[in-house]
């Protein structure tokens, strides 16, 4: 498969590569699939002894595995949220058997551009929102139930919307009117509530990305998945997370800086013995695309990777 055939360009897709230093016949798991660009370019790196565990919560993305990867014997996919990574890598055998997990973290490239899931205030579709359709409650109707003080509070703090008060208040004046069904009728009324504008940015922005971190409780799957995430891992195995925000960043460097104990250990040296309590060391800095990458990718312009390793 050709890259640009992809329907989603995976991001810093070489630095994930070296980032999980790869062992011919380790065994990996992608918890994030999506259209499977991570997951080609680690079975390229992977001989017949290789394996790789592939999850994601999104029925679209399932078929998609059975599709285009079903044929390959190293690979096995479940559709599984991530926050019970610790039962499906149970289940398949590899608790602290993994080489390396992956998170790509977000929506993919297909679920973003389909007016039908929801996620985008440029086409007019259904107010869904949801990775999995199949379960949970969609955006539309988490807005009709939601208080005004919660949504304030989400906005302002996984949207980081300056003016949440007012978006609040104003869904909450249209939804007496009429139940707020479409992304088009949320962004436009979002639209009238911002009085200033970002530039290069659609005033929606901020607000459609906290309420789908709401509808998908984003950073609670997050929480949930990096401790057993790195109990899956075998000594020396790699955990590589993409953020795409600063809340699931702020998260992931808390959480490797804390299983590390605030030192780094540069790329080339040995780690000394073996420190109590401390579970990875971290490799090397966050990595964020270069400017080719940026220019032949826009949607990965914020991300950011973050590697670390398994302590024995
Ligand atoms: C940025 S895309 C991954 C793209 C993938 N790396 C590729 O190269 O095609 C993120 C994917 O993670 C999935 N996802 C996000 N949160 C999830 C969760 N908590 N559990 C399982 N899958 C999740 C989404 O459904 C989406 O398909």
């Amino acid at each position: 498969m050709k890259p640009r055939s992809l329907p989603h360009q995976p991001a810093l897709q070489a630095e994930v590569v070296a980032g999980l230093n790869l062992q011919p016949a380790g065994c990996y798991l992608d918890a994030t699939f999506g259209r499977g660009g991570h997951t080609a370019a680690i079975l390229a790196a992977l001989g017949p002894q290789g394996r790789l565990l592939a999850l994601d919560r999104d029925p679209a993305a399932a078929q998609w595995a059975r599709e285009r990867f079903s044929d390959d014997p190293r690979f096995t996919f479940v559709q599984s949220a991530f926050g019970r990574l610790a039962g499906v890598v149970a289940e398949q055998g590899l608790m602290g058997r993994l080489d390396g997990v992956l998170f790509d973290l977000g929506v993919s490239s297909p679920q973003f551009d389909d007016p039908a899931r929801g996620f985008s205030f440029s086409k007019d579709g259904p107010l869904d929102m949801r990775m999995n359709p199949d379960t949970g409650m969609s955006a539309a109707q988490w807005l009709a139930r939601v208080e005004e003080a919660e949504l304030a509070r989400v906005l302002a703090e996984w949207g980081e919307e300056r003016f949440h008060r007012r978006v609040a208040r104003a869904v909450v004046a249209a939804r007496q009117r009429t139940p707020i069904t479409t992304t088009a009728q949320l962004a436009v009324l979002i639209a009238a509530a911002v009085p200033t504008r970002e530039p290069g940015q659609h005033p929606a922005t901020r607000t459609f990305q906290a309420i789908r971190i709401a509808v998908n409780d984003e950073l609670g799957e997050l929480r949930a998945a990096l401790p057993p995430a790195v109990d899956a891992l075998a000594p020396g195995g790699r955990l590589a997370v993409i953020s795409f925000h600063s809340l699931e960043d702020r998260m992931v460097k808390r959480f490797m800086r804390d299983q590390a104990r605030g030192r780094e250990w540069p790329l080339d040296l040995p780690i000394p013995g073996e420190p109590e309590g401390m579970t990875l060391r971290l490799i090397g800095r966050a990595l964020r695309p270069g400017v080719a990458e940026r220019a032949a990718n826009p949607r990965a312009r914020s991300a950011v990777l973050r590697v670390a390793e398994r302590l024995p």
